[in-house]
């Protein structure tokens, strides 16, 4: 590593504590923290060694207002989480689901774009029915979800703002950090890279009768090397890298490998994302799509990062 690493790292470093010092505290943090530790525990007794993965899913908010009457938002609906939470259950891993409130979730990713009231109807005698074209998925959606939850596998923590985001982010590093190499982050949130610092930002409603409204933004702290050097070093870290311009995608993607020290990044395009996603590694590029409008593109993007998983944990135990 030469000085001029070593005093980026230092800067990130900074940049994190200083992020967490002037955050506003998390709430319920205790109560996370006792949810980790009960899942921690239950999966690493567990008779069969198993792997753990964070999964990050949906767009984090940036407040203007301490009452915040108004936000920042950050593009993903959180499908990508979401199903792939379903693909890593599916191969085995135990999943800490840290999604946006109210975004897709696994196991009912159908919901949110059709209406409960739509969705199921009265009979003649008032009973709730699903239509028939649709019971089998329900069902099916019914069984895996509760097997998922009922075996331990899964744990879901939502956040809504950036603050949130990024502390339940380090307790969950923290809290599996004793999985090692066994453990992953799939970095597919999309975060805030600017903020409003919480000691600078306006109290009450900013009013609309004061004029044009002039703001300064800071920049969030990337947490991605904090998280590799500090949080969780033995980590597999699959970040996401998003652009809308064709040409600097996988620039930008080699760059954050190198910068971050992640073992994968995952580059999508916003015209595309769902048909395309390039997985980039020191050792090349794979590109991943999707087979047909049916499939989900994240089952083939699972089983390839816990294949390429399982090579890391092969290499470390060595
Ligand atoms: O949810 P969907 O609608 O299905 O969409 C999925 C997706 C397009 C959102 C997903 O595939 C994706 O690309 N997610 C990452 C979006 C993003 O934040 O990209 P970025 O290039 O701005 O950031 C790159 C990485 O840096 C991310 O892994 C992020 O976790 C990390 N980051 C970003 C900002 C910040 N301040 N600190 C960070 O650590």
């Amino acid at each position: 590593m030469d000085s001029s690493d070593q005093s980026m790292n230092e800067l990130e470093r900074s940049g994190a504590k200083s992020f967490f010092e002037t955050a506003p505290p998390l709430k319920n943090s205790d109560l996370i923290s006792d949810k980790l530790k009960e899942f921690v525990r239950r999966n690493s007794e567990s008779a069969t060694p198993r792997s753990i993965v964070c999964v990050t899913s949906g767009g984090t908010t940036v407040p203007l207002e301490q009452r915040c009457v108004r936000y920042i938002d950050n593009f993903s609906s959180g499908y990508r989480g979401a199903a792939s939470t379903e693909y890593f259950v599916k191969v085995g891993y135990a999943v800490i689901f840290v999604h946006r409130r109210g975004s897709y979730q696994p196991y009912c990713r159908y919901l949110p774009e059709d209406s409960f009231l739509d969705f199921v109807q009265l009979d003649e005698e008032s009973n709730i029915q699903v239509p028939e074209d649709r019971a089998a998925m329900v069902k099916k959606s019914i069984r895996e979800y509760h097997k998922a939850v009922g075996e331990g596998l899964l744990l879901k923590l939502p956040f809504t703002t950036i603050f949130e985001y990024l502390q339940i982010l380090q307790l969950v590093a923290t809290s599996i950090n004793c999985f090692g190499c066994h453990s992953m982050f799939y970095l597919a949130a999309a975060v805030s890279d600017f903020y409003v610092p919480w000691e600078s930002m306006a109290e009450h409603k900013i009013q609309s009768a004061s004029g044009p409204l002039d703001m300064r933004l800071n920049q969030v702290p990337k947490m991605l090397s904090v998280l590799r050097k500090e949080w969780a070093p033995a980590a597999f870290c699959v970040s996401f890298k998003l652009e809308t311009d064709p040409d600097i995608l996988i620039q930008k993607a080699d760059a954050a490998l190198k910068r971050y020290g992640m073992n994968v990044v995952a580059a999508n395009l916003l015209a595309n994302y769902k048909e395309e996603v390039v997985v980039v590694t020191s050792n090349g590029k794979t590109i991943v799509r999707r087979n047909s409008k049916d499939d989900d593109l994240e089952e083939q993007l699972v089983a390839l990062l816990s294949k390429t998983h399982s090579e890391y944990i092969q290499l470390v135990a060595l």
